[in-house]
This record gives structure tokens, sequence and C-alpha cells, in this order.
């Protein structure tokens, strides 16, 4: 069959499904996933050679981190053309190819879109310092006279999600904004040619044929009348917690239903996620109202504690808030910004434990599942990353730990960093030399790997109607543990977690089908030591 046959095939078979209801949408972060040409950096022919492993693991569709004209001052997410690849990761006919190939494999393909804030190396910010104060070419990006009698202070108290002052100041006196690194200056969104140039951007990717869209920063593009002061200092440590001058303003709403309108425009359910650090389960439900955006990562699953009843508390909320918009809740547990989870949740023996049983947890709620790449080979986070490999923008601004721990590339094969990433000797971070037990040949090797798992649980998963879109039902559990049941189509499949301490026993009305741990059946019951959890087929009860 060719490829054509087989993707009017798929568009025919799925039109109208839904497909990213209960989509398991694997992040690649490009830079770190393979690299072809042996400089050290993952590139999109690296990521196409490996399509057959991704088809393999078994999820749905693939979301690239930037992989734009760029110059890197934060690893691609300041971009200095949209509409074509930078020469570090490949060209546009790699990224046709490979758009071309995961759709051969069944994998749809979501590209990053980056619209608060270009590089400072973008036309249009070069154009903005080479013109005056007060030019059509400034009004595109945020400047501002600054306070003080002679200007020397920043129009207001805004502070980069890096650290230090939002705000840098030109030769010419005036100030411009930035929420991030200084190279990344934040557009403005009530210009109108800014929203015509993203709507460009954004046909012109989907002419390309990609599937959606990772809307970066999407709390971020309207910023409040008048920029008022916040009138706190450490508002990184507001982030995610609290409405901003600058985040989360209710306006931005009208950029995500005009985006709305152009995806639906396009056949084939092109889809668009929501990178946003909302307040509440509720705030962030309203970038997914039935007019906007199709998802939302839920940080709020990612952020929660390993514990049975906090859990719980956040899966219910993230279910109903969704559910009052009729959107799918999302689930994530890491991604290329936060420390792994496996580190997260203890480290070492332990953390992998736990790893393991929120794959179970995670992969039978209902709605759409985020794996982060390496999560599957249970990679925990490199805390011990020698200084001069350390290049986040996020650490040199002087905010926390940096990111590049988490970025580090994949182990692939072999006995020797860089274990298969690339030819060369090298990677642009090092990999311990420890990970050459957790490679994906050394993992496809063992049945009892952290990766034979997921390949399980993801292949329980397609297959399992009861695992599609649709309710969860919770049951009586002891203390420290989840139970719940899913339902659909005449099947149950049911899950117990035990976060605990102690080994607890919950009720077994089934067949078991896949358990994280060593676990023990015995008269109607089953077993769960700590850190473990559990699918079995169902009974009706
Ligand atoms: C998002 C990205 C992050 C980036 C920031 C600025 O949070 O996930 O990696 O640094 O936006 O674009």
């Amino acid at each position: 069959m060719t490829q054509d046959t087989l993707l009017a095939r798929a568009s025919h078979e799925e039109a109208g499904t839904r497909w990213w209801r209960d989509a398991v949408i694997y992040q690649v972060y490009v830079r770190s996933f393979a690299d072809s040409d042996g400089d050290g950096v993952g590139d999109l022919p690296g990521i196409r050679s490996r399509l057959p492993y991704l088809a393999g693991l078994g999820v749905d569709a693939l979301w690239l981190t930037p992989f734009y004209v760029s110059p890197m001052a934060d690893f691609g997410y300041d971009v200095a053309d949209y509409r074509d690849v930078d020469p570090l990761f490949g060209t546009l006919a790699d990224a046709r190819d490979l758009i071309a190939d995961a759709h051969g494999h069944g994998l749809r393909i979501i590209v990053d879109v980056v619209p608060n804030h270009t590089s400072d190396k973008h036309a249009w910010f070069q154009a903005a310092l080479a013109a005056a104060p007060g030019s059509p070419e400034r009004a595109r990006y945020i400047f501002r006279d600054g306070r003080g009698p002679e200007g020397t202070e920043p129009p207001n108290d805004w502070e980069s999600v890096f650290g230090g002052p939002a705000w840098t100041r030109l030769p010419d006196g005036q100030w411009y904004l930035h929420l991030f690194a200084s190279e990344q200056p934040d557009l403005n969104w009530e210009n109108p040619e800014v929203h015509a140039e993203f709507a460009d951007i954004l046909t012109f990717w989907l002419d390309l044929g990609v599937d959606g869209f990772r809307v970066d920063v999407a709390h971020g593009m309207a910023k409040a009348p008048g920029l008022p002061d916040v009138g706190h200092a450490n508002q990184v440590e507001m982030l995610g917690t609290a409405v901003l001058p600058y985040f989360d303003q209710d306006s931005v709403h009208d950029i995500h239903r005009a985006w709305r309108r152009l995806l639906d425009s396009y056949d084939g359910e092109r889809i668009a996620v929501a990178e946003a650090w909302a307040p509440t389960p509720q705030r962030l439900a309203h970038y997914t109202r039935p007019d906007e955006l199709h998802q939302a990562f839920n940080f709020h699953y990612l952020t929660a504690a390993w514990d049975a009843d906090e859990l719980r508390q956040v899966i219910e909320e993230s279910l109903a808030t969704a559910g009052e918009v009729g959107a799918p809740a999302t689930w994530v547990l890491s991604n290329h910004d936060v420390k792994r989870h496996v580190t997260r949740y203890g480290d070492g023996e332990q953390g992998l434990r736990r790893a393991r049983a929120a794959a179970l947890l995670t992969l039978a709620l209902p709605g759409s599942s985020y794996v982060y790449q390496g999560e599957e080979l249970g990679l925990p986070e490199v805390l011990d990353l020698p200084e001069e490999f350390q290049q986040d923008p996020q650490r040199l601004r002087g905010e926390g730990a940096g990111r590049d721990g988490c970025r580090v590339p994949l182990p692939w094969d072999g006995e020797e960093p860089p274990f298969g990433f690339g030819a060369g000797a090298a990677s642009w971070l090092p990999i311990p030399t420890a990970w050459r037990d957790l490679t994906v040949a050394a993992q496809t090797a063992d049945p009892a790997s952290i990766l034979a798992l997921y390949r399980e649980a993801l292949r329980i998963r397609r297959d399992h109607p009861s695992l599609s879109d649709g309710e969860l039902r919770w049951e009586a559990s002891p203390p420290g543990t989840l139970v719940f049941v899913r339902e659909n189509g005449g099947r149950r499949l049911a899950c117990a977690v035990n976060t605990g301490t102690r080994t607890a026993r919950v009720p077994l009305n089934g067949t078991p089908l896949l358990a994280s741990g060593p676990i023990h059946v015995a008269g109607g019951h089953a077993e769960l030591p700590p850190d473990t959890a559990l699918w079995w087929d169902a009974e009706e009860v």
C-alpha cells in the first residue's frame, strides 16, 4: 500500500473520531533525541530514523520541540525564522519527509509554536532596533520609556521567569519587555500585524501537513492594559499560582478562539495544546472551552506529590474542570522544563518503582497522556552535569538549578557514551556511563524493564475498549491506595495503586493484566507492595 493510500485510509477512518481525546503523545526534545550527522546534537533525520521505535512503542502522536531557525539562546524557544528549519536540525525538506514518514507509521505530528516572543535576531526585532522610538517597527514589540528622572528605572516591576528584571534598556534610552531571556523580546499582541503574521505561520505548517501545535506560553500573549506593577518581588514564586498582569489574562482567550477557527478550517482534526501555567484547574479549563484550544497540559498533576490522597484530589478536580467545558483531561509527569519524575519521586530504586507505578496510573486515566522522551526508559535527572556543559539560560540568569539535567540525550544502544545517540564521539550534554543499563537495546532484551512495561501498557491501552475516552469510577480502598474502574463497550479495566509504605490488600475481581512490580494474588485479593500498581480485567461487581 502506498503512503498516500495509507494516509487517505487513516483520514477516512478517523474522520470525526476525535483522536486527540485519548491520544498518547510523545514529546521529542529534538536536540536530544537522535543525531544523524554526528555533530552531537539531535536532528530531524535522526527522529525519522527512529520512527519504527516510536511506532513500536505504541504512541499515537509526536510533539516536536522547536526546530526552527534560532540562535539557540533558549535552545530554539527563541525563533528567528518561523518558516524554516535551523541548519543544526536539518532542512525544510527533512521536515516534510519526517511528517510524511511519521504519517506512514500511523504517527501524527504536533509542532511547537512560540507566539509570546521572538528571538532578538528575528528580522522584526532587528528592524525595531534600527527604527526610532514610536515607529511602527517598535510597535510589534513592547517598548516603553523608563521611569525616574532620566528613565533609568524599568517601566514597571515585572520580573523575568528566568530571573532579573523583565526589561532591557537600549542605548537610545527605551526599554523592551522580555518575560524570559533578554534574547526573547515579547511580541505586542495588541498589534493586528502580529495576529496576521501568526495566522500565516500556522497556515504554513498546516499546509505542510502537521496535525497540530503545542502553544508555548499560551497564557502569556495578553498583558494587562497599562502594564501595571505586580507589587511583589520574587514573582517566580507566584507563577502558576496567581494571575499576574502578564500571565493568564482573560483577553488571551480571544487569540485562542481565532486560532481554533483557523484549525477548524482544515480537515483531519488538527489540534492545539496549551502550555499554560494557570493558577487553578478551573482557570486552566478556560483554555479548552469548546471554541478554544483542544487540550492544556495538566501541570497540577505533574506537581502533585506521590501520595494517594493528593493524586486523587488532583485527578478528580482535573476531570471535573475539563469535563465542565467538554475537553479531555491531560496527564503529564515530565517535560523538558522540569526535573524528571524518577528523581522527583525519590530517585534511585524508589524513584524508579514509583515511576513504573505512575505509568500505569497515568495511562489508565481518562483523557490524553503525554510521555516525555526517556521516561519510558526510566531516566533520572542528571544532577551532576559538569559545570562547563550547563547552558540553560534559566540557570545562567540565576533562576534555579537549570533544566539541562532533564535534557541529556537518549541512550539507544552500546556500552559506551554516547550510546548510539549519534555517530560522533560525544553528545552536546554528556550521557552518564551508568546509562549503559538503560539503553533502548538493553531494555528491549529485558522483559522486566520499564520500557517493556510501557510497551505492554500502551498495547493494552490501544486494545482495551475501556481505556478510550470515558468515565472513571472510584472504588473503596485501603488508606494510601487508589482503586478505580474504567468501563466501556461491555469491558472493564481496574487499576490499583499503592503509594503507601506498607503492603496493601485490594479485592481482585478478575484477571491480572499488568503489574508495575512483583505482586501476590490469592483468594480474590491482590497484595500490592509499596509503590506498586496493577491493572486487571475486572468482572462486574
Ligand atoms: C516554555 C518552554 C520553555 C521555554 C519557555 C520560553 O515554558 O517550555 O522551554 O524556555 O517557554 O519560550
